[in-house]
């Protein structure tokens, strides 16, 4: 099974680096499942500018093919987001505009942070995923800009963050085995 951990933030000077690549690290202890640790940046998407809807599949752009690609080889994500004006980047959320198929009868949980713990940005991205035909996960990690971050920059997360990590890592990993069958079904 693999598993993607997109990073949400494609800002200079992003937080969330340091965020993701620690959830990456702490994959690693995951034996079963192969964790792919996905930066944004590395796509280069524009402000989506496909002349076709997205659950048409019929992409035009190299961009959008690369992009395509990438989400169809996994089974399952862990979203890290930012939370921006009480809802994702900007970023995050034009990069699942993107896609359709690929996106569906998948899993997906999320860790957030910001200084609400990025509580309602996690909130915003369950409407995208239920609408995207994605399995959202209840267990989620949300993480303190004031007790996680050293100078709302740094991050040092609270050891006792690990234990809800595994909790989504749990989730995730039984529902894309799950949701597995069911794409099998379809195709
Ligand atoms: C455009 C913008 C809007 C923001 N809005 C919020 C917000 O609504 N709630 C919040 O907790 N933090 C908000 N912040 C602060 C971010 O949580 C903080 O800047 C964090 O570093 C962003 O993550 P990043 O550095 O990985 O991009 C906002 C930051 C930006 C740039």
């Amino acid at each position: 099974m693999n598993i993607g951990i997109i990073m949400g933030s494609t800002r200079p000077g992003r937080i969330g680096e340091g965020v993701a690549k620690w959830v990456f690290e702490q994959a690693q202890t995951r034996s079963e499942v192969n964790y792919h640790l996905i930066d944004l940046l590395d796509y280069n998407l524009p402000l989506l500018d496909e002349p076709n809807p997205p659950m048409m599949g019929n992409y035009t752009k190299e961009h959008t093919k690369k992009w395509a690609a990438a989400i169809a080889k996994l089974d399952g994500f862990v979203f890290v987001t930012p939370e921006y004006n009480h809802s994702t980047s900007a970023a995050l959320k034009n990069a699942f505009d993107y896609l359709y198929k690929e996106w569906n009868n998948k899993a997906c949980g999320f860790v957030s942070y910001g200084s609400a713990m990025g509580a309602r940005a996690v909130e915003n991205l369950r409407l995208v995923a239920g609408e995207l035909k994605m399995a959202d996960v209840r267990n989620q990690l949300m993480l303190s800009l004031h007790s996680d971050f050293e100078n709302y920059k740094v991050f040092k997360p609270s050891s006792h963050h690990e234990k809800s990590l595994k909790a989504v890592f749990d989730d995730v990993e039984s529902w894309s085995g799950a949701l597995k069958t069911i794409r099998k079904n379809i195709a």
